[in-house]
């Protein structure tokens, strides 16, 4: 039965970070997967995590199933994290909220409750984006297609292409956004752009399916969730996306959340259904551990503020080396302009290196990046910036 079967292609995120693993060369800089890293390139288990975490031993006194769609508590908490708490979509009762295991599972429920329910069959991606996406709805059985997204020449959004796209698209059909730091650019629209799109997005009668995946890595907390904010307005419908993999650290414990928002309670409770249906054919009922120790930490004022300042310092750390590489960039090459890696936002960048570059970077640096260009900013360190950026000059002349 299976003699015929062909390897599946590598992941080529994942690839390369094995032949970083198996590179002997000291001094390696690894800046493909997307993990955040501390100043000693750790990914580091966050103090909060780690109470919550004692807080539950102690307390817990059953495996039991979760509900299919997960625990009520971490499903509201996390609702009021990215809508902000009283929210009228939340008050009014017409979102439905479900525990997801990681961002990745709750894109993949969400594409299944659209195909499964004929809610849609097309969705629109944004040239670039997360190579998953694409991978994950076509899954589900959705149509993909692209709209373009990003201007090389300026290091930012092209915003009026991403506009014309939209008023092209036909009514009916899904329009994957990244609602802050755009994985891979780095480049986000500002929230008077955010406003456009909405208009847009909602005139021509589109479903916005917003990937929230790194609430907290961008600017701030409120301030990250400035697009989907946008999108709840009085009676729209929307779909989030979200992950608490980056802005908890929690990337193996699977934690993330779908919620659908409807036009009234009746429809959300339908809709809440046909999510569990889709949840029960897949994976049955969430994994606990991470959604709890979500629940915990948020639940708590004093384990909350604790992670605010935690995040704040995984934010912070990422935004100081991005400042420290655009000045020794500008030291090295004062032609070159990387002022854009300073502006950008979240864990990437697309740092305008060609493929070219990024192949002699490894080769003769042993830098690894993707090949498009995209950097992992979390992994310059104050000990690796001097060399990355010695080793980039070499490059680029
Ligand atoms: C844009 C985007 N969406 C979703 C995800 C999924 O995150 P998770 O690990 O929670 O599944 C990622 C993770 O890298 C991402 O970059």
């Amino acid at each position: 039965m299976f003699e015929s079967i062909q390897a599946a292609p590598p992941d080529a995120i994942l690839g390369l970070n094995e032949v970083f693993r198996n590179d002997p060369r000291p001094g390696k800089i690894n800046l493909t997967v997307g993990v955040y890293k501390d100043e000693s390139g750790l990914t580091p288990i966050l103090d909060c995590v780690k109470e919550a975490e004692r807080r539950l031993v102690a307390k817990e006194t059953s495996k039991g199933y979760l509900p299919i769609d997960g625990d009520p508590d971490y499903c509201r908490l996390t609702a009021e994290l990215n809508f902000g708490a009283g929210h009228e979509v939340l008050e009014s009762g017409r979102a439905a909220t479900a525990q997801a295991p990681g961002g990745t599972g709750a894109l993949r429920v969400a594409g299944d409750f659209l195909t499964s329910t004929g809610a849609a069959r097309t969705i629109w991606c944004s040239v670039p984006t997360w190579p998953n996406h694409p991978k994950v709805f076509e899954a589900s059985g959705l149509q993909v297609k692209n709209y373009a997204y990003f201007d090389a020449d300026r290091h930012g959004v092209n915003l009026d292409g991403m506009l014309a796209a939209i008023r092209e698209m036909p009514a009916g059909d899904v329009i994957c956004l990244h609602a802050c730091c755009h994985n891979p650019t780095g480049a986000d629209p500002s929230p008077a752009d955010w406003k456009l799109i909405a208009d847009a997005v909602y005139d021509r009668g589109l479903m916005p399916l917003l990937d929230f995946a790194y609430l907290g890595f961008g600017t701030g907390i409120d301030e990250d969730a400035v697009a989907l904010r946008e999108f709840a307005r009085p009676g729209a419908e929307l779909i989030v996306a979200s992950s608490c993999s980056k802005n908890f650290g929690l990337y193996r414990e699977r934690v993330g959340s779908l919620t659908v928002v409807t036009k009234d309670v009746d429809t959300a409770q339908a809709v809440a259904s046909q999510v569990r249906t889709a949840v029960r054919v897949n994976y049955s009922n969430p994994p606990s551990h991470g959604g709890a120790i979500v629940r915990t930490v948020l639940g708590d004022a004093e384990l909350r503020s604790q992670w605010e300042r935690e995040l704040a310092a995984m934010r912070d750390r990422i935004n100081g080396i991005r400042k420290v590489f655009t000045q020794k960039m500008s030291e090295r090459l004062p032609d070159a302009n990387f002022s854009f890696i300073e502006k950008q936002i979240g864990m990437f960048s697309f740092s305008g290196l060609t493929p070219e570059q990024v192949d002699r970077l490894k080769v003769e640096h042993a830098v690894y990046a993707v090949r498009s260009g995209r950097i992992n900013v979390a992994g310059i360190m104050p000990s690796n910036v001097d060399a990355l950026c010695d080793a980039i000059a070499a490059v680029s002349s």
